[in-house]
């Protein structure tokens, strides 16, 4: 079976098993391993992508599904010149640790944030509980998007 869509605005096909998850497409055949397979069974958000302009969790969706999709990861949302907002907005308030979560969460929140410029801090905790954060508390994630609203400042370093 031949799939035909966009990836990162690109026109591209995929044949072979109609069955095969999004997530291992996108990382053994695009080498595109941002999104990352945590769960693999739709839980974390360690997966997420954006599917036809919504956010969606790749370990879920089989290729076969996908004929005629606009599909957007994680590297097709800003690069390291240019970091889209979020993504800046993570590196302002420091709040990165193992990292494994953190590509989800910048694609559910940059979902989020267009639809949502202005939020309060429940939305946001609302719009996360499909992202599962291992190692920090939330409140530096929490900051950092609040930030995006001009509702908080970066953590600065106490000086010596
Ligand atoms: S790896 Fe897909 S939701 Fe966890
Ligand atoms: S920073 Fe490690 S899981 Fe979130």
């Amino acid at each position: 079976m031949t799939v035909s869509f966009t990836l990162n605005g690109r026109a591209r096909s995929f044949s072979g098993d109609p069955r095969a998850s999004l997530l291992e497409v996108l990382r053994d055949t695009y080498r595109l391993t941002g999104a990352k397979e945590v769960c693999g069974e739709g839980f974390c958000g360690a997966c997420m992508v954006r599917i036809d302009g919504h956010p969606a969790t790749a370990c879920l969706v089989p290729m076969g599904t996908l004929q005629g999709s606009d599909l957007r990861t994680i590297e097709g949302i800003g690069t390291e010149e240019e970091l889209n907002p979020v993504q800046q907005a993570f590196v302002d308030f420091d709040v990165v640790q193992c990292g494994m979560c953190f590509p989800g969460m910048v694609m559910t929140l940059t979902h989020f944030m267009k639809d949502n410029p202005h939020p309060t801090r429940e939305a946001v905790k609302s719009a996360l509980t499909g992202n599962i954060c291992r190692c920090t508390g939330y409140e530096r994630i929490i900051d950092a998007v609040m930030s995006l609203s001009g509702a908080a400042q970066p953590v600065t370093e106490a000086q010596p």
